[in-house]
């Protein structure tokens, strides 16, 4: 257990988090709507919030508290998915709701946050979360703000969580963790990856590290490949604006899915607790080896959606999607073979894909073993690639399932592919909880194990930096792939190349 913090423990069984204050900025956004409040409203329900906590919700926008309030139950009753909403527990939780307007960059608003926030001190024994879900042009006046109010510092714990998009490029990247950290130390930043968050990829850890009999297998000498996917049915929904200035390969691949990959291929950590959990990820994404220049075109593939059809509805274009430019050059589908250069996986292809527009919503990770070195039982049976596959799938319904070859009952030796499968659901019965939910708990328990640290940032946009300069200096024939479709023809003669084939999933 970290020494002095007698809210945090490792193994995350009780969790009780300490008094404080949450201080969302960007509190009238949409993350803040979908996500953060009916999160926070779950840990009250589940009674993990503080008793006597303070959330105050910032933006531009004037308003009341209780303006506020009327707006969040709105959107916590809307968002808060298969939860039930109760009444008398909204009454309750909103109690601890407050709301300030003002403007980012008047250093008169911080002063005002500063006397409100004091206000509650005896409650919150003046720790304090601030949470930027702002656009990332503010984090640097925001942090320079809480600063100049004295707010980064002071009695109890100051903390930041810093949400995606985390830089542009790795230069920005760079000098934003370089202003953060001349306010913030190093380990009060929190860098958030929602996909770290989820149920399944945490599981990743717990199939690994508890289990005897997969970590013998997990190596260079037993995989032939991983494959990678997350696909969304959904468009850039209305963020079209946005999503032209950042493309699939930075707004999933640099983050999420870099992630995903380091927990699937990292070394197990000497014990659990976050540094030593952080270190190894980062000494992943370290060894991921970063594309040479004759690579470029042919280990990363860049796509773009065109009109098409899903569910029989007609879809249009990503460059008819408004606020998009009719000549868009973005990238709304990205897929990438990358190696990583270490004992265990040295040769091992890793294809990592993504896209918008895809038939249906699907994250999942395959790993294709090795075939039986010989196949006696030749004659019209199973050939081709190896029918050994671990599927472990983060979502939509999240389980694992082991793939092999079987007998056909009956006479004759014929022999078909079966599933053994593990269903999250069906095996445990109860409700899991969302990203934010475990993210937002973990910041203010303080316990950083599946946030994100400059080096593994750092290491992250050297991996795909090479592929966006090249991207950024090549005029691309888009769109290349039909809505509703599972992507560009270039992305399946990636993987050709080496006799391999993408996975329906
Ligand atoms: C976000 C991206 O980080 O992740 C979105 O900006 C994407 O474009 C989303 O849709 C996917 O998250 P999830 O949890 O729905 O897979």
């Amino acid at each position: 257990m970290a020494e002095g913090n007698p809210f945090q423990d490792p193994l995350r069984f009780e969790r009780r988090a300490p008094p404080c204050a949450v201080v969302i900025f960007g509190a009238n956004g949409d993350l803040t709507k979908r996500k953060l409040l009916p999160a926070l409203y779950r840990l009250a329900y589940e009674r993990r919030l503080p008793a006597g906590y303070v959330i105050y919700g910032n933006s531009r926008t004037e308003m009341s508290d209780d303006d506020y309030r009327a707006r969040m139950k709105v959107a916590v009753k809307q968002f808060l998915e298969d939860s039930p909403f109760e009444e008398s527990l909204w009454e309750e939780f909103a109690r601890g709701l407050y709301y300030v307007p003002g403007d980012l960059q008047d250093k008169g608003f911080y002063t005002t946050l500063a006397e409100r926030l004091a206000q509650h001190e005896a409650q919150t024994a003046g720790n304090i979360l601030f949470y930027l879900s702002t656009q990332p042009s503010h984090y640097e006046p925001v942090v320079q703000g809480l600063d100049a109010a004295g707010l980064s510092r002071g009695k109890g714990w100051r903390r930041v969580v810093v949400e995606k998009p985390f830089g542009y490029d790795l230069h920005s990247a760079r000098q934003l963790n370089e202003k953060l950290q001349q306010v913030f130390p190093e380990q009060e930043i929190y860098r958030i990856d929602h996909y770290l968050g989820k149920e399944t990829v945490q599981n990743v850890l717990a199939f690994r590290f508890a289990n005897g009999i997969f970590e013998p297998l997990w190596n260079r000498r037993y995989i032939n490949h991983v494959q990678v996917t997350a696909a969304e049915s959904i468009g850039v929904e209305g963020r079209g604006g946005y999503y032209q200035g950042s493309g699939a390969l930075r707004d999933m691949i640099q983050n999420h899915l870099l992630q995903v990959m380091a927990t699937i291929a990292m070394e197990p950590s000497a014990m659990f607790e976050p540094n030593a959990v952080r270190d190894e990820r980062a000494k992943l994404l370290r060894s991921i080896r970063p594309l040479k220049e004759e690579e470029l075109c042919t280990h990363a593939v860049k796509g773009q959606y065109g009109p098409g059809r899903i569910g029989g509805q007609d879809l249009p274009g990503f460059r008819q999607e408004p606020g998009v430019d009719p000549e868009s050059q973005t990238d709304t589908y990205a897929a990438a073979t990358f190696f990583v250069d270490n004992w265990r996986w040295a040769g091992v292809p890793f294809y990592i894909r993504t896209g918008k527009r895809m038939p249906k919503r699907v994250t999942d990770i395959a790993i294709h073993f090795n075939s039986a070195p010989l196949s006696i039982f030749t004659r019209d049976n199973h050939q081709g690639p190896s029918p050994n596959l671990l599927i472990i799938r983060i979502q939509p319904e999240e389980g694992i399932s082991l793939r092999f070859l079987s007998k056909n009952p009956g006479g004759g030796m014929r022999l078909r592919p079966v599933s053994m499968d593990f269903n999250y659901g069906s095996s445990f019965g109860v409700r899991t909880p969302t990203a934010y939910e475990t993210l937002l708990l973990d910041a203010i328990t303080g316990d950083a194990t599946l946030y994100t640290r400059q080096d593994m940032v750092d290491a992250s946009w050297q991996v795909v930096q090479p592929i966006l300069d090249q991207w950024a200096n090549t005029k691309f024939d888009l769109p290349n792939y039909e809505a509703g479709t599972w992507g560009p023809q270039c992305s399946e003669d990636m993987l050709a190349r080496r006799g391999h084939t993408w996975r329906i999933p």
